[in-house]
């Protein structure tokens, strides 16, 4: 029917924008759990429940193909998901694969052995269960050998962002770079490790200084699934565009038009 686009909330949004950028003749339904927001201060067991619950929802909505645009479902669901019961022809992807291959200069599906790569100090932002998952560690060091992490756990950007207080999520963000800068001084490159971040970008660039390197994950994520797709066109299916949320349709819409600064209206899920 469509590719489905799954997040906790209203962070997806900067993914499904790079996508649909990319990709426009490609259909999306995109699903925010905004009634379950934040998954990033649940526990493992919590966010995998949730994340299958909303995964099901899409695939029983005819989405064949699910892109868990969420770090935080990624980190703690879409491993035990992808060993578990994937139903035939029904596929869930994750997010931080595209970026981990961006960060240590890799073309997509590159599983050569790790190696030494260009860039040595790394500042992870992400929510508490990304970083307490210790799941981009894990990818990384697949890839990469000498590379160091230092994470930060960004409690409190995601609500406020939810919540729509810009003031306080800026606020936030300038206190966790501070606080990582605390641990690491000298970072060549930074990870916005949620895709809620994206829309603080450049309040973390201004904050960390202009000569560190920024990844974020929406235009890597978009040029992953265009390849994704070019290989597997069965995945794209028919049907028409379509947003969804758990939450409050009207409060949902309103936040997301003011984000993306396009109308968007979504429905009950
Ligand atoms: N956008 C989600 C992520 O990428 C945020 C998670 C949350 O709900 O805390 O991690």
């Amino acid at each position: 029917m469509a590719v489905g686009i799954f997040d906790s909330g209203l962070g997806g949004l900067t993914v499904l924008d790079a996508v649909q950028k990319r990709l426009p003749d490609v259909p999306f339904i995109y699903y925010g759990d905004n009634a379950n927001t934040p998954y990033g201060v649940r526990d493992a067991d919590d966010i995998f429940r949730l994340t299958k619950a909303a995964v099901e929802h899409l695939w029983d909505n005819g989405c064949d193909l699910v892109i868990l645009a969420c770090n935080t479902a990624s980190a703690a669901a879409l491993r035990r998901m992808q060993e578990g019961k994937v139903p035939h022809g029904k596929r869930v992807l994750g997010v931080f694969v595209p970026l981990i291959e961006a960060l240590t200069e890799r073309q997509w599906g590159d599983n050569s052995p790790p190696r030494e790569v260009a860039i040595k100090h790394v500042a992870l932002f992400a929510t508490p269960a990304t970083v307490s998952s210790r799941a981009f560690q894990r990818e990384l060091a697949f890839r990469a050998i000498g590379v160091d992490v230092e994470a930060q756990a960004c409690g409190g950007v995601v609500d406020a962002i939810e919540e729509g207080d810009m003031i306080l999520a800026e606020a936030l963000v300038r206190s966790h770079v501070d606080a990582l800068k605390r641990k690491m001084p000298s970072p060549d490159a930074a990870v916005l490790g949620c895709t809620h971040y994206p829309l603080v970008a450049d309040v973390f660039q201004k904050a960390l200084g202009a000569d560190v390197k920024v990844f974020s994950q929406a235009d890597l994520v978009a040029e992953s699934l265009a390849d994704y797709l070019g290989r597997r066109p069965d995945m794209i299916g028919g049907g028409t565009s379509a947003f969804l949320t758990s939450g409050k349709p009207e409060k949902v819409s309103s936040r997301a038009t003011q984000f993306l600064r396009r109308e968007i209206t979504f429905t009950a899920a």
